[in-house]
């Protein structure tokens, strides 16, 4: 059984179709890529997944329950845990406070919290800045914080838009890093990116779409060599928001 299945998702927004009929499985222990132009209805899909956004149609499962619709507090609690495109941290908070409350919300107790988020804090090499305000923090470790808090309670699902985006190239390499290490200890992903070097290295399968709907699907190196891929990529005339 996929650990995900989505089937026929739908969001319109008005007239615009965002996603219009998605459908893929995320089998255990997968790290998939999702890729398409900008505006193809990938964040939409994320916003769905994780209970964002309610679906206007189709179904999810995540592990064999149906799940669409669920609020995002309640999906993150069943392990669909999510990392925004656009950073969200408690500015006014230390970074160590930041991903304590994510534990905690998660239902960690305090003590466990505090172990595992110093853990963290040393892989994703934040020691010297947890005692500062996330405020204080630069783009790429606010991002690093808000990303290790998905991984304050081992997530079924780690659904990531974006991560890379506007990250200096050494931070990347770190999160890159921590995303091999995790997937080789079994960890499931949805992982999405523009940065083709990194999903092609990363990812052995992705799905792209485009318009809404799924484009192509298979082997990453495959999928970025499919014709109607690249014909997406070229014809769009949407520039990269990255
Ligand atoms: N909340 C919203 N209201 C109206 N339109 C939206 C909203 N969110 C996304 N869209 C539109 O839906 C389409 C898909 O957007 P999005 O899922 O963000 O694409 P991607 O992440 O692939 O760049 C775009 O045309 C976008 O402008
Ligand atoms: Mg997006």
């Amino acid at each position: 059984m996929p650990i995900l299945s989505v089937h026929g998702l739908e969001k319109a927004f008005g007239g615009l179709h965002a996603v219009d009929g998605v459908s893929f499985e995320v089998a255990e222990g997968e790290l998939l890529g999702l890729i398409g132009p900008n505006g193809s209805g990938k964040t939409t899909v994320l916003n769905m997944l994780s209970g964002v956004l309610d679906p206007d149609g189709g179904e999810v499962r995540l592990d064999g329950q149906p799940v669409a619709g669920l609020s995002a507090d309640r999906l993150a609690r069943r392990g669909m845990l999510r990392m925004f495109q656009l950073t969200r941290v408690f500015d006014r908070m230390p970074a160590f406070d930041n991903l304590l409350t994510s534990g905690l919300a998660l239902g960690m107790d305090e003590a466990a919290a505090t172990t595992r988020a110093s853990e963290l804090a040393e892989e994703l090499r934040l020691e010297h800045v947890m005692h500062l305000d996330a405020r204080q923090l630069s783009g790429g470790q606010r991002k690093l914080l808000e990303f290790g808090a998905c991984f304050m309670v081992r997530p079924r699902v780690a659904l990531l838009d974006e991560p890379f985006a506007a990250v200096h190239p050494t931070m990347k390499e770190v999160m890159a890093q921590f995303i091999r290490r995790r997937h080789a200890e079994g960890q499931t992903f949805l992982l999405v990116s523009h940065d083709m070097p990194v999903i092609v290295e990363l990812c052995p399968r992705a799905i792209c779409m485009n318009a809404g709907k799924v484009l192509a699907e298979g082997p990453t190196a495959q999928v970025l060599g499919d014709r109607q891929v690249i014909e997406a990529y070229l014809g769009g005339g949407d520039e990269d928001d990255d």
